[in-house]
């Protein structure tokens, strides 16, 4: 004969059952994804003309227009690897590094892009989050 404290603890392990696998299944939304922003400005050592512009993880970003080809420093924020694209005028890809030229920034980013062969060239980009 069941006891009430037996139905109970019965009730109890199927709702833990369902709360594990509504864990196990749950995937990220879009709007969970992690981002941060760029500094990007048009001089070296993070002068002149500047703005912020926001990414989000994995999305690849037209540069705000002001900024394309013109774009000579660049603050990449802690924790994020971005890639910078030259795009050919063939390019039908975003961020495409077979039509595009592209050069890889960690954090902090780069002072002045002429180091990196990469001044006044970025039309788009793409940021990752590295792994702590
Ligand atoms: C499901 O995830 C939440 C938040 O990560 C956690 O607090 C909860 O204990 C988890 N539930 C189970 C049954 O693992
Ligand atoms: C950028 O700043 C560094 C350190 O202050 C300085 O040595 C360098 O000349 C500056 N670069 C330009 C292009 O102004
Ligand atoms: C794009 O144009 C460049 C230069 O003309 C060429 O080398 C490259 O193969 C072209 N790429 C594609 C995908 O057609």
């Amino acid at each position: 004969m069941f006891s009430t404290r037996f139905i109970s603890l019965l009730v109890a392990s199927v709702a833990a059952s369902v709360l594990a696998k509504a864990n196990t299944t749950t995937a990220p939304s879009p709007e969970t994804l992690p981002g941060d922003t760029l500094t990007v400005c048009v001089d070296p050592n993070l002068s002149g003309q500047c703005d912020t512009v926001a990414f989000v993880e994995g999305v690849c970003l037209n540069m705000p227009a002001t900024y394309v080809n013109t774009m000579t420093s660049v603050r990449v924020p802690p924790g994020w690897a971005c890639t910078f694209y030259d795009l050919r005028s063939n390019a039908t890809v975003a961020c495409d590094p077979i039509t595009g030229f592209n050069t890889l920034l960690l954090a902090p980013g780069s002072p002045d892009l002429r180091l990196q062969h990469f001044d006044d060239v970025v039309d788009q980009f793409r940021c990752h989050q590295l792994c702590a």
